[in-house]
């Protein structure tokens, strides 16, 4: 059923279903039959008696298939695994790396049920108006270097919702990504390693892409890219753009052997620079944040003592808020 779908894809026109049947070589009734499958999986096809069919604008549909029409990367988001419902595409991806996936290796969820977000935290996946996914590494680093992976992401994800939308989100180190002071995407990454190989890491993304309102304690806090233009985007074109960007910038990082070619783009995304912040380590102090090495720590200046020091992960809140 899906030559049919890449027949109709063809063309605006209506296509007759003798001359589908012609070009795949088979009977009017598969193709009858193909087209009530398509149409199962959510194809709106329109027909039309002595013209025939015509597909109807599939951007917005969201399965395997569509994502991988149209995916013009080499190894990002090859294969492509889609759940219609999974608890969390980290735990997916983690699963098929331990089963001897590949790198680009990408799981997409409709829904999750036990999405997770840092440092414990739930992360809201409802159904239809979020990317939720989550991307297989294999980086050949020591564990060490791992963590400007995390960089890597935020970059590569601002990048692309700037290319898609026009709008411009900026990185709160390490690598939340806000709009107009509300946050519009996490990424939990998670690492399997010995003392001094990685074997991969999980580099889980959620993008709040169309949600139209979030449950009252998210509503200060977050966003989505409708809320902050009125407009609907493709969540296709936002998981294909997101891959299009982390395989420029990873192959970029793999070929200079670290994260210093990208350091300046990051640097001027980051809204923490410059600005005081709350470290909140065990015992929370007041800084200044000065930089982001790079091995894409930020280096802070200390109020209280005036002492620079590096923060290596974790949880920094800027003052008086983004
Ligand atoms: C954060 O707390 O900011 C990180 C949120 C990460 C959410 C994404 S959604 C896809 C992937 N699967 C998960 O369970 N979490 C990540």
């Amino acid at each position: 059923m899906y030559r049919i779908l890449e027949l109709l894809r063809q063309t605006d026109a209506f296509v007759s279903g003798e001359e589908i049947g012609r070009q795949l070589s088979i009977s009017r009734a598969a193709v009858w039959k193909g087209i009530r499958k398509l149409r199962q999986e959510g194809y709106e096809i329109e027909a039309v008696t002595n013209r025939g069919y015509r597909l109807i604008s599939p951007e917005t549909m969201y399965n395997r298939q569509e994502l991988e029409t149209g995916m013009k990367t080499r190894y990002m988001g090859h294969p492509i695994y889609f759940y219609a419902e999974t608890d969390s595409t980290n735990n997916r991806i983690r699963q098929l790396a331990v089963e001897g996936a590949a790198e680009g290796t990408l799981a997409v969820a409709e829904v999750q049920t036990m999405g997770r977000g840092r440092r414990g935290k739930q992360w809201s996946s409802p159904i239809g108006s979020g990317a939720w996914f989550s991307l297989l590494l294999r980086p050949d680093i020591p564990p060490a270097e791992a963590s400007v992976l995390t960089l890597l992401g935020g970059l590569a994800v601002c990048r692309a919702l700037e290319d898609i939308s026009g709008m411009q989100p900026v990185i709160k180190w390490p690598n939340d990504i806000l709009l107009n002071g509300k946050k519009l995407v996490g990424i939990l990454t998670e690492m399997d390693c010995e003392m001094s190989q990685v074997h991969f890491v999980v580099l889980g993304i959620g993008i709040n892409v169309n949600t139209k309102a979030f449950p009252p304690e998210l509503e200060e806090v977050a966003t989505s890219l409708f809320l902050e233009s009125g407009k609907t985007f493709s969540r296709k074109l936002v998981v294909q753009k997101t891959m299009e960007r982390l395989e420029e910038y990873y192959d970029i990082f793999l070929a200079a052997g670290g994260f210093a070619p990208l350091l300046d783009e990051y640097r001027r995304r980051c809204v923490t620079l410059g600005r005081e912040v709350t470290v909140l380590e065990e015992k929370s102090f007041l800084a200044t944040a000065l930089d982001v090495t790079p091995e894409g720590e930020l280096l802070v200046r200390r109020s209280d003592t005036g002492e620079e020091m590096v923060i290596y992960s974790g949880e920094v809140s800027i003052r008086g808020g983004v």
